[in-house]
This record gives C-alpha cells, sequence and structure tokens, in this order.
C-alpha cells in the first residue's frame, strides 16, 4: 500500500527516526530561508537541513522560531564545516548560537577533508577525517548532539574509518548526492548492510538540473498527473533514503511535500533508475584531497 510519506520516518542505527522528507537550505539566502523554513513548518515538514557552511543557520532559527511549531517536533541537522575539524567543540557551539537551540538532532562531519583554515587549498599534514571523528564521537554524551553522522563519504573513506582503533561509533547516516543521474547503488548497498541510513541531497538535481528537462521523468510524472519533482523525491524515498529538497518558493515548498498516498511502480523505479547520464552535481575538485574514487556507483 503507498504510504503517507510526509508523516514517515527512517529508523537509525541509534534508535532515532529521521522524518523522511525535510527541507534542505543550500544556497537558500540568509533573506530568503527565514521565511522558507516558515513555510515549510506551517505545511508540516518536520525536518531541517542546514550547515555552517551554507552561513545562514540564524535566520533557519529565526524561520523555526517563528513558525510557531515546538522545538521537540522538529529534527534539526546541522554540519562540521571543513575548517573546523581541529575545532569540533567550537563548531558545534557555534551552530547552537547560531540556530538558537540547546540540541541538534543530527551533526553531520560535512566532507571528509580536514582543510587548513590558514589555507583553502591545504589539507592538514597531520589531521584527517578520522582525526575529526574520533573528537566527534564526544559529542553526543554531551547531550547538545543526538546523532552523529558523515557526509560525502565514499565505501573507501568509510573503510578507512571503520578501520581506525578509536572508532566507536557507527556513523548514522551519510548524507550523499543521489538522483537518477547519480544513484550510486554500491555505496547505497554497502550503507545498509553497515546499519547507515542515507539521506539524498540535491535529490531534484540541484540548481538548473539538466535532469528536471529529462524526457522520461517528464513522461513519467505526465502519466501520473505528478510534478517531475514529485517524482524524483518519490524515487528517493521508495530506494529507502530521505530526501531534502530545497526549496525558497512558498508554492514548490508545498508541492514537493505532497507525497502521500501514492507511489510509483517497479518499471517506473527501474526506467528512472537506469538514465543513461551520469553525474555529479558536487565534486571534489574544490577539496585539497580527493574524496569520490568512481567505484560507488
Ligand atoms: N552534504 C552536502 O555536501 C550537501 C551538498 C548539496 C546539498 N546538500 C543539502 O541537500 C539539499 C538539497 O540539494 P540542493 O540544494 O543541491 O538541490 P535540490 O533540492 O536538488 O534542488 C534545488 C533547486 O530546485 C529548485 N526547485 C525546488 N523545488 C522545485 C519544484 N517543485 N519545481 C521546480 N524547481 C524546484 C529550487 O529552486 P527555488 O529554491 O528557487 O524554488 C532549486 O533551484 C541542500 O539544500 C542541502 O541542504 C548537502
Amino acid at each position: 500500500m503507498a504510504k503517507n510519506w510526509t508523516k514517515e520516518t527512517f529508523t537509525l542505527n541509534t534508535g532515532a527516526k529521521i522524518n523522511a522528507v525535510g527541507l534542505g537550505t543550500w544556497q537558500s539566502k540568509p533573506n530568503e530561508v527565514r521565511d522558507a523554513v516558515k513555510a515549510a513548518l506551517q505545511a508540516g515538514y518536520r525536518h531541517i537541513d542546514t550547515a555552517l557552511a551554507y552561513g545562514n543557520e540564524q535566520e533557519v532559527g529565526q524561520g523555526i522560531k517563528d513558525s510557531g511549531v515546538p522545538r521537540d517536533q522538529i529534527w534539526i541537522t546541522t554540519k562540521l564545516d571543513n575548517p573546523w575539524h581541529k575545532r569540533v567543540e567550537e563548531g558545534i557551539q557555534s551552530s547552537l548560537k547560531s540556530l538558537g537551540v540547546d540540541y541538534v538532532d543530527l551533526y553531520l562531519m560535512h566532507w571528509p577533508s580536514s582543510t587548513d583554515p590558514t589555507d583553502l587549498k591545504k589539507h592538514y599534514p597531520d589531521w584527517d577525517f578520522r582525526d575529526t571523528w574520533a573528537e566527534m564521537q564526544k559529542l553526543p554524551a554531551s547531550g547538545r548532539v543526538k546523532n552523529i553522522g558523515v557526509s560525502n563519504f565514499a565505501i573507501r573513506n568509510l573503510e578507512k574509518l571503520f578501520a581506525d582503533e578509536r572508532t566507536n561509533i557507527i556513523p548514522a547516516v551519510n548524507q550523499i548526492e543521489l538522483h537518477p543521474n547519480c544513484p550510486s547503488p554500491k555505496l547505497l548497498d554497502y550503507c545498509k548492510e553497515k546499519g547507515i541510513h542515507c539521506t539524498a541531497y540535491s535529490c531534484l538535481g540541484s540548481t538548473d538540473s539538466p535532469l528536471a528537462k529529462d524526457e522520461t521523468l517528464h513522461s513519467i510524472a505526465k502519466a501520473k498527473g505528478k510534478t517531475p519533482q514529485q517524482v524524483l523525491l518519490m524515487w528517493g524515498l521508495q530506494r529507502g533514503t530521505s530526501v531534502i529538497p530545497k526549496s525558497v518558493t512558498a508554492s514548490r515548498i508545498q508541492a514537493n511535500f505532497e507525497l502521500d498516498g501514492w507511489e510509483l511502480t517497479e518499471e517506473e523505479m527501474k526506467k528512472l533508475s537506469s538514465l543513461p547520464d551520469r553525474f555529479k552535481v558536487c565534486g571534489d575538485s574544490w577539496l585539497p584531497v580527493k574524496v569520490f574514487f568512481g567505484d560507488d556507483e
């Protein structure tokens, strides 16, 4: 039977339940995001995704307050920025202060890149993501972070993390780019096997996506009487991933949440999973270290 996805959650390896649908906020400008967050929460969203690197945590926090929805009914995810890897404690303090909350539900290592803050082209010679994770593992005990996870981790880096003798918490979540042009089935299977939930970012193909014009997608959407974006979100949900579409447009925020009581057939899922074009919106060329190795597909 078709699910009511707006009410669904996925259970993490900590027992916590993450709402299946959330609002993304990357590239949502501070002057737009406050209203977007408020509109989303008033439309029924209960999951907001932000990051220190997005430079909008303060306005996201204001939008949460404006909505009138009690804090304990909202799942908030934020992320540790790359140049903050040696300053995990400062990073979380900064995010909590900006958001105006006492705790976040999920704190992610944004990228497995311990970037030197004095020169963003350089990686620390004496520190990497395993050291950062060792620091992050101290956070849940403080109550200020309910769950910890990673983002943009490929199988190779997850293996490296697990091989470190200090690693005693399996990430609850790996937030990764996932859409029909980047389905990464191997990485999804690997995470499933390890008990790591995956959240799909750029689930609509991101800003000015060529995916939005894809003919196969449009024909499926037309046949179902849905928008291409609703079909993309349903594809992500039916693969067992949470989805965090970004929009600053109230009508789109509303439409992206119309995900109850319908589903894609197996054949429609298969068609979308086999689109010939493959690309990532978020590559690693801007980082001082390679994090994608082309073997997760
Ligand atoms: N962990 C990471 O490294 C990472 C990387 C990338 C993204 N993320 C997270 O994932 C979230 C989503 O990814 P994303 O921001 O890259 O892109 P996305 O959600 O795939 O796409 C956002 C784009 O789609 C447009 N859009 C939204 N709903 C639409 C609709 N119904 N019809 C037509 N266009 C629509 C938005 O425009 P308007 O806003 O103008 O309406 C925006 O241009 C981010 O916001 C962020 O929270 C995380």
